[in-house]
């Protein structure tokens, strides 16, 4: 198992991903060309899931992370996450936000576990089923 930087091959497997974690997919056209932009994947075989992330100033946001439903709880979004702070800490970043959706338990879990806090609610921050969103805030300062 391999955690490294994706090539636009892996692309087809992350929207698959995305797709099969009811997550809305995203654009990646212009990953490999934005140097603000971000996109790690763990593979073995096959790619096991994957961690997208952009630059803005001194703060990071992550834009869409997955694993495979197979693989849950086993490390994968640990090993993803990981490479995210990483490379937040060796540009400078202070910080790293996202928005999950508020009945996303195991994610809001995950993100706890690694030290984010909520930030605050965002009313109807999600469509396609309607939800609030948690705004939630990694501090890279402390
Ligand atoms: C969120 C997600 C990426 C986490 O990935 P993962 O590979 O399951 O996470 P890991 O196995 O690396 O990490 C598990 C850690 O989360 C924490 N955790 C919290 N609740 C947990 C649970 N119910 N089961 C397992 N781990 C849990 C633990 O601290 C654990 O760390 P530990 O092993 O040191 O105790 C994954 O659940 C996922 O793909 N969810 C669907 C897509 C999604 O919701 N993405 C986020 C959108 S904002």
């Amino acid at each position: 198992m391999l955690v490294r930087r994706a090539c636009s091959e892996d692309i087809e497997e992350i929207i698959e991903i995305e797709k099969s974690r009811g997550l809305g997919w995203g654009s990646y056209e212009d990953v490999f060309s934005n140097c603000f932009a971000s996109l790690w994947v763990c593979k073995s075989e096959h790619v096991l899931g994957f961690i997208s992330f952009r630059f803005l100033a001194d703060e990071v946001e992550i834009l869409s992370f997955a694993v495979r439903k197979e693989v849950e709880g086993t490390g994968v979004g640990k090993k993803l996450f990981y490479s995210c702070v990483s490379e937040a800490v060796m540009k400078n970043a202070k910080s790293i936000w996202l928005e999950v959706r508020k009945s996303n338990q195991r994610a809001i879990d995950f993100y706890l576990s690694q030290g984010f806090k909520l930030v605050k609610v965002r009313k109807e921050f999600y469509s396609f089923p309607p939800e609030d969103a948690l705004l939630m805030k990694l501090d890279l300062t402390i």
